[in-house]
This record gives structure tokens, sequence and C-alpha cells, in this order.
């Protein structure tokens, strides 16, 4: 989607979006076509329940006494709550409305909205990014597209007063609408496409950012003693890879923030395999690697002025002749000893040797690790809130702030030494699953046993990566969870 701003103006062509506020009332460029056209955009609303609400849409086609193909009325809500995330609203639901219906443009008359807590020139930003956000499609393997199921919708002008400031904020959002279709993209690709080498290689590719981008192979991984992460691997065919990339926008001796995702790029279950109905989502279980390298992609595109490590485990859990049996006993780089009860709660296995990897290589301020971890966070908190583990009230704080902003929010969940001792094991260190109470806590707390004195906050987002239903900014399915988040917790808190 080409996104463009330009000087409030009427066009006098083409297709063209309005603003109404609560009850349908009318905002001036609103208003100027309703005259124009003899009241037709006031009958259109009296013919429906149009209540003005964010993105609630009435659309009149070629309304008389002007040249417009249509207009769409869009609510705005009340103008005290008409803030960032309900422009991107705006901007999408108008792209909901036109990405298929034969229009290819649309301007969208951004009116002064009296009273509304950001400035126009956020709003209009916001209307933009909403409609890059609303357009991502991941159709690349339909071969049979009909014309008219193709995208026709190809731009969007923002006419504001304030479009040279809106610019440059869009700019900056962009960045981060890339890195959230590239995460989307990785956790929509199928495991046949998307192994531990091809994400690893499309990381590379990253360096034309400006990112350093290493990938470690088993052989160095096994040199690190990455017996944690390395017996998830063993039973497939497509060999594990860790990947850190670095971006340094910062003096070279200030000390990175960390992000680690989890990178199953299918999750089996292994030898303890899952049940076949819904195993297709499991292409979808690296989806804290996927936020932690948009989030990387984000933080370089915009030329964040924070250095930043974000290190992703990659592997397959497969359950081949060579697979990690239930009763295994590795050895994770930390030393500690971990008995496998469940070959099927492997991601916190993968964790255990990234994040002791990651702090003990970079020293971070503090690590963020996210992970598609628990089914059991589905049980507590839906699609709606992604669970917050945590050592640090100001790191969750910060957390929860950053995520409300953006739309990502997070709820955090109690840890306490009290759940420990459904972790210990017979044989072992501990095992690695604390059986059906508290699922989603003995698996943070699991995780905390390789985080030394570090702030560090773990996001179980095994309910917000992919949601199979569409939302306002969100296509169904990959929602790129987590690259707005880590990224709005950089800008507010960690740069200069
Ligand atoms: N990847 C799954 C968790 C998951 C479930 C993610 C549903 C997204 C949607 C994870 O590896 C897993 O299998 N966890 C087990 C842990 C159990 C064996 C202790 C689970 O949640 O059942
Ligand atoms: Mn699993
Ligand atoms: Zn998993």
């Amino acid at each position: 989607m080409n996104v463009t701003f330009a000087k409030r103006a009427l066009p006098n062509s083409g297709s063209v979006l309005v603003l109404a506020g609560e009850k349908g009332k009318l905002l001036p460029s609103a208003e100027a076509i309703d005259k124009a056209s003899q009241g037709q955009i006031s009958k259109a609303i009296k013919a429906t329940r149009f209540a003005g609400g964010v993105g609630e849409l009435v659309e009149i086609l070629a309304p008389h006494g002007t040249k417009l193909a249509r207009v769409l009325v869009s609510g705005f809500g009340k103008p005290d709550k008409f803030d960032a995330l309900a422009a991107e609203r705006v901007g999408a639901s108008a792209v909901k409305r036109l990405l298929k219906s034969g229009e290819t443009t649309v301007t969208v008359m951004l009116d002064a909205v009296e009273g509304a807590p950001a400035e126009a020139s956020a709003l209009a930003a916001h209307i933009g990014s909403g409609a890059v956000l609303e357009a991502y499609r991941f159709d690349s393997y339909f071969t049979k597209q009909k014309p008219n199921e193709k995208a026709s919708l190809a731009k969007i002008t923002i006419a504001t007063d304030a479009a040279t400031a809106a610019r440059r904020l869009f700019t900056e959002q962009d960045a981060v609408a890339e890195g959230i279709a590239f995460a989307r993209n990785l956790v929509s690709e199928p495991a046949n496409i998307l192994f531990p080498a091809e994400f690893a290689r499309r990381c590379q590719k990253l360096s034309t950012y400006g990112l350093d981008v290493e990938v470690l192979g088993v052989a160095q991984m096994k040199r690190l003693k990455m017996g944690s992460l390395l017996g998830v691997g063993q039973g497939s065919e497509n060999e594990p890879k860790l990947v850190v990339m670095q971006w340094t926008g910062a003096a070279r001796t200030k000390k990175p923030v960390a992000f680690v995702g989890k990178g199953v790029t299918f999750d089996s279950g292994g030898i303890s395999i899952k049940p076949a109905g819904g195993m297709e989502e499991m292409k979808g279980d690296m989806g804290g690697a996927a936020a932690v390298t948009g989030a990387m992609i984000a933080l370089a595109k915009r030329q964040a002025k924070v250095n930043a490590v974000g290190v992703i485990g990659l592997v397959e859990n497969m359950p081949d002749g060579n697979a990690q049996r239930p009763g295994d006993i590795v050895r994770s780089m930390s030393g500690q000893t971990i008995e496998v009860i469940n070959t099927d709660a492997e991601g916190r296995l993968v964790l255990a040797d990234a994040i002791w990897y990651t702090q003990d290589r970079f020293k971070p301020q503090f690590l963020i690790d996210l992970a598609t971890l628990t089914g059991a966070i589905l049980v507590s908190l839906g699609h709606e809130h992604a669970g917050l583990f945590s050592n640090n009230d100001e790191l969750s704080e910060r957390i929860t702030a950053a995520g409300k902003a953006e739309g990502e929010p997070v709820w955090r969940m109690p840890m306490a030494e009290a759940y420990d001792k459904l972790l210990r094991s017979k044989f072992a260190d501990m095992k690695n699953v604390g059986g059906r109470d508290a699922g989603s806590i003995t698996a943070a707390q699991f995780i905390k046993r390789f985080v030394n004195d570090y702030p560090w906050a773990h996001l179980d987002i095994a309910g917000t990566a992919w949601k199979s239903e569409a939302r306002p900014t969100t296509p169904a399915w990959a929602t790129g969870y987590g690259v707005r988040l880590l990224n709005r917790l950089v800008a507010d808190y960690y740069e200069g």
C-alpha cells in the first residue's frame, strides 16, 4: 500500500473517506459533500444504524452534485478517545472495505477533531499505518486467484493540515510495519519451506538493514555445550541454528537490550507426539523468534538510538529414530541437567540455552524472551493478552505500558518459589514439565533457572501470535505480535 500525505482539500474525483462523530455528526468535509449532494450523506446515515463508532462505515456510491466515485463515511468515536490506535482502525476499516472493491485509490479527509488526545500529524500517520497493516496479505501460494479476488486498492492519500509532520512520523511507523509484515510472513510460512536453515538465511539477508547477523550451526552449539537446545533438534533431518542479530545505534560501550525468541519451526511434539487435530498450526511455533526478528528490523530501519541484540533458537521438534526420548537427561549450557519427561515441552529447552548464551555473551541491560510456550496460557488469557512473567517490577510496568499503547496488551502472572517443587526430578536437577496445574507458571519458573541476576521478562505469546479471526489492523492468522511492543518499549525508555 502506497501511503501519501497531502494538503487538506476535497478532491473532485475518485473515492473519498470523510469523518463523522457520534450520532453521525458530520465533520466539515463530510458536511461539504452532504451540501453538494443535497443531503445524500445524512440520508444514507439515517437509513442505517450508523452511530459513528470507530471504523463504522457508510458507503455512498456516485453522490449527486459531485464527480466522486464513492464516499465512505467513517465514524471516529468519542473525540476524546480518538487516539493513535483509533486512527489506525479508521485507516484499516477503509482498506478492508476497499481492498478488493475495484477501487485503486482513496483520499482520507482528516478534518480537525476538537478534543482529540493525539495531534493531527499523529492521527494522520496512524491512519496510514493502520491502512498498511490491514492491507497485509499472505497469498503467495495461491496460483488460481481470479482478478476480482486480487487487491485493487494500491494507494491511500491522507489529506491533512499537518502533512509534513505526518510524513515524518509515518516513516517511523512504516519501519515497524515492515517488521510486523516480516514476522507475519515467518509465522505463516509452512514448515517445509521455513525450517531452521531457511529462517537463518532470511535473517542473514537483514544485514542490508545494518544489522550484524551471525548464524551458529550444530558444531558451534556443541562446542558451547548447548545440550538442551540440541536435544530438541536431534529428531529432525533439519538441523538447528542459533541466530544472533545485533543493532548498534548507540555508543559501543553502552550495554545492549536483549530479546530472545523461541523458534520451533515445527512442533510435532516429538516422541510425545501431539494429536493430529490442529497440529498444522504448530508451523507458527516460531512466533517468538519472528517477533524478535521483526523488532530488530524495526529498530534498524528507523535507526533507533539503542544497542539491541536479538537471539533466536531455531529448531524443528520431530520424532525420528534419533529423537530425544522421555526420560532422557540433557546437560544445558548453564551446566544444569534436565530430565526430559515430555518431549513436547521443548520450547523451554530451547530457551534455556539461548537465554544463557545471550546473558553470558552480552551482559545486557535486561533480557526479554518471547515464546509460544504453553497451551495453558490460552486457558488463562485466551487471545486477548499475552502472559507476562518477570523478576522485575519496573521492567514489567514498562512492558505493560508499551503493550497497552500499541494494542498488544499483556497481563502479568505470578511467579513464586512455591511452584518450584513441581519441577523436582528423581534423577536430574529438574524435569522439563510441572504437571497440569499452573502450566504456564511452572514453564516460567523453569526458564527463570537459566537467568542470572538480570532484569528479565518472559512473554508467553501462545494465544496472541496467531488468531483464527481477523481483527482491525490484523488480518486473520499471523499477527506479528510483539514487534510493536518491543519497539515501543525501546522508543519510550531505552533511547538516548
Ligand atoms: N508450542 C506448544 C505450545 C502451544 C500450544 C503454542 C498451543 C500455541 C498453541 C508447546 O511446545 C507445548 O507443546 N507445550 C505443552 C507443554 C506441556 C507438555 C507441559 C502444552 O502446552 O501442552
Ligand atoms: Mn511442544
Ligand atoms: Zn512448542
